[in-house]
């Protein structure tokens, strides 16, 4: 429990499970009103039962465009304003470069990508008010260029792309556009190791904290950090919270 966020409200889109989870939970914790966005109802409801009156969950996929707005003025309905955007929601499929279809990038792009951009331009009004904060989501399979990630690498470069224009446009607005590429122990992740185990290992001893992040302890501090009044100096930026696999220079 603190107060590090507290007066804010807060928009996490895929908040009912993984990081965005953990999300939700520590910035409640830390004061800060919720609203967060899932397509996973009953994970989203639970959720929001835990948390109680800081946390309101609408059920919505954003990789429509028309619900950007509608998450928007959702959040404004429910707390009276928005403070902070975190863009978390992604969904992907691997495949090898060749056989990457237009599905798989529409896909990525749109749940990635594209609600990422229309929720920054969306939230836009409410964040220059309020001199708010942007956390986008970005992936060492991006920043390495990993086999098989093709849509997924694509949508989480241009989200670095985008979210250093907006860095630059919006800081005459004191607004603070930054990205954390995150390496956590998810169920997804978990999932993934039990059917990959070589290259789970092998992601494993890439690690140089040696394990993965837990998504409320490793992972939502930096959200909370680049939500918070600590974070105002910080700007364009992306903040590997990955137990130190990539070590940007
Ligand atoms: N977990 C990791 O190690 C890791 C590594 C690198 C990057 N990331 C990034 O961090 C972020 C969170 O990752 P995670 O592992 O917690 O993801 P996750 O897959 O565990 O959770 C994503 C959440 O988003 C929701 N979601 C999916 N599609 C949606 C849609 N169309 N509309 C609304 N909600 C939708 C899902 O239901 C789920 O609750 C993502 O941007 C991911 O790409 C994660």
């Amino acid at each position: 429990m603190g107060n590090r966020l507290a007066g804010k409200t807060a928009i996490v889109t895929g908040g009912a499970g993984g990081i965005g989870r953990g999300i939700v939970r520590a910035f409640t914790k830390q004061g800060a009103n919720v609203l967060f966005v899932d397509i996973n109802e009953e994970a989203g409801k639970a959720l929001a039962e835990e948390v109680g009156d800081q946390a309101r969950f609408i059920s919505l996929d954003i990789s429509q465009q028309e619900n950007a707005a509608k998450i928007v003025a959702a959040a404004v309905e429910a707390f009276g304003r928005l403070d902070v955007l975190v863009n978390n929601a992604h969904a992907s499929r691997q495949a090898p470069f060749v056989e990457t279809t237009q599905e798989h990038m529409d896909l990525s792009m749109n749940t990635g990508f594209y609600a990422t951009f229309w929720l920054m331009q969306a939230a836009y009004p409410q964040l220059k008010a309020n001199e708010g904060a942007v956390i986008n989501f970005a992936s060492g399979s991006g920043l390495r260029g990993m086999p098989t990630q093709t849509s997924y690498a694509a949508a989480k470069e241009a989200i670095r792309g985008i979210s250093r224009v907006a860095a630059n446009e919006w800081a005459v607005d004191n607004i603070n556009v930054n990205i954390i590429s995150p390496l956590a122990a998810t169920e997804g992740v978990q999932k993934y190791i039990e059917a990959n185990p070589e290259t789970g290992a092998q992601m494993l001893a890439n690690v140089p904290l040696h394990r993965y992040g837990d998504p409320e302890k490793d992972i939502a501090p930096v959200a909370v950090f680049l939500a918070s009044e600590d974070g105002n100096y910080l700007t364009g930026q992306t903040i590997m919270a990955d137990g130190g696999s990539i070590m940007m220079r």
